[in-house]
């Protein structure tokens, strides 16, 4: 018997149907736990901070805060956001409270067309469509630089300047970090998207260090085209894409649409990586803490549990990881699907069938084999 690979984990549920979806992505990682007869295990540490948390206390993250997470393997978060505080606080006060001081520049955010599900694309029917978007993470637009002034002249006249920080070496490290994913890949091929036709000066730096990068991958084929014409790519021709890298906003924007398109913003996961292993990377479900449906125990799971199973992958368990991903797709393609895909599973139905198929695929590696 091999020693126990133990994981310690900090847990952010934060708002609205994140503690609904980290439930559900931690009862999934249990299972994990426990299938792997003792070779792996989770030491999960829950933080507590939220809108709530921030009403009462004046602060997100407590000092010492961020000390804390850093002593961890891997953070594993819900969503932030309420009707209480204002968007812009509560996601500088938690979300880009963490990703930046971590340097997590790298937020991976596979488009998944799972079996099914139902896509609005009439093309996903008979088209095998899968790519993923590559966001830069860490400047750009949200690099949080600016300020607002000259509310002393009065009402009407107030100035506010939100400007985007492109640097060569942050660019050069998210292109190559696209290239070498790509190259993992069936199809090799990156395409680079910014708006360089307006915006001359960041943009532009973009696709000279994407055109001087793509050099040293001769082997990956390259397209440079503009967002607003990728946005419509993302539905006409799908079919092209394999990466995608983009700045901290575009590649925001495209994903939510890439989600869209597999079938609900619940389906979509997330990676924010600091590749170099300096600080604990963070996973999480790219959709918000959906106050709408918030308490309803109606959230669908899927893009915490993937998010999860992307956990997995880069904690050094690929076979794990891909177990989860299997357990997935076999629940959606026996249409055990969760409301926003048109089912009526609810988050602990949907949780537990995944989990039944975990077990499933468990029990069936562990059988031995038919003699010929
Ligand atoms: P949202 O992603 O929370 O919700 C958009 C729509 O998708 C809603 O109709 C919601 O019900 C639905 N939806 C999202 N996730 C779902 C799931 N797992 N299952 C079923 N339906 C789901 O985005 P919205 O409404 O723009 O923002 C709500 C709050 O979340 C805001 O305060 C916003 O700032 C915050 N937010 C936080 C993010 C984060 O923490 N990473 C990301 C995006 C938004
Ligand atoms: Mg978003």
């Amino acid at each position: 018997m091999t020693d126990t690979q133990t994981f310690s984990i900090a847990s952010i549920p934060g708002d609205g149907i994140g503690g609904e979806v980290v439930a559900a992505g931690l009862r999934v990682l249990d299972t994990v736990a426990k299938l792997s007869d003792g070779a792996i295990a989770f030491d999960i540490t829950e933080y507590p901070w939220s809108s709530e948390h921030y009403l009462e206390h004046g602060h997100y993250i407590p000092a010492g805060g961020l000390d804390e997470l850093q002593k961890h393997d891997a953070i594993y978060f819900g969503a932030v956001g309420s009707a209480d505080v204002p968007d812009h606080t509560s996601l500088w006060g938690l979300r880009l409270a963490i990703t930046q001081p971590f340097d997590q520049w790298a937020n991976i955010r596979p488009v998944t067309f799972l079996p099914g599900v139902e896509s609005p694309l009439r093309k996903a029917d008979d088209t095998e469509l899968d790519w993923i978007v590559v966001r830069e993470n860490s400047e750009g637009e949200y690099a949080g630089m600016g300020g607002r002034n000259l509310s002393g002249r009065g009402p009407g006249n107030e100035v506010a300047l939100q400007t985007s920080l492109h640097t060569e070496k942050g660019t050069e490290r998210i292109i190559r970090f696209a290239f070498d994913l790509a190259r993992t890949r069936p199809v090799k091929k990156v395409s680079s998207v910014t708006k360089s036709n307006a915006q001359q000066y960041g943009m532009v730096l973009w696709d000279e260090v994407f055109a001087r990068v793509a050099e040293d991958y001769p082997d990956v084929a390259t397209e440079s085209v503009l967002v607003d014409a990728m946005s419509a790519k993302f539905v006409l021709r799908p079919e092209e894409l394999s990466v995608v890298v983009a700045s901290n906003l575009h590649a925001d924007i495209l994903s939510d649409l890439g989600s869209a398109l597999a079938g609900s913003l619940g389906l979509a996961a997330s990676a924010n990586l600091n590749p170099e292993r300096r600080h604990p990377s963070m996973f999480e479900p790219v959709h918000g803490s959906a106050p709408d449906i918030a308490g309803q125990g109606v959230a669908n799971p899927i893009g915490a549990i993937s998010s999860a199973a992307l956990m997995l992958d880069h904690l050094g368990r690929p076979a794990e990881a891909d177990a989860v991903r299997h357990a997935v797709e076999n629940v959606t393609e026996a249409r055990i699907l969760p409301r926003d895909l048109g089912g009526s599973a609810n988050t602990i139905e949907m949780t537990e069938a995944i989990v039944a198929q975990l077990e499933a695929i468990h029990a069936e590696a562990a059988a031995p084999m038919p003699t010929p």
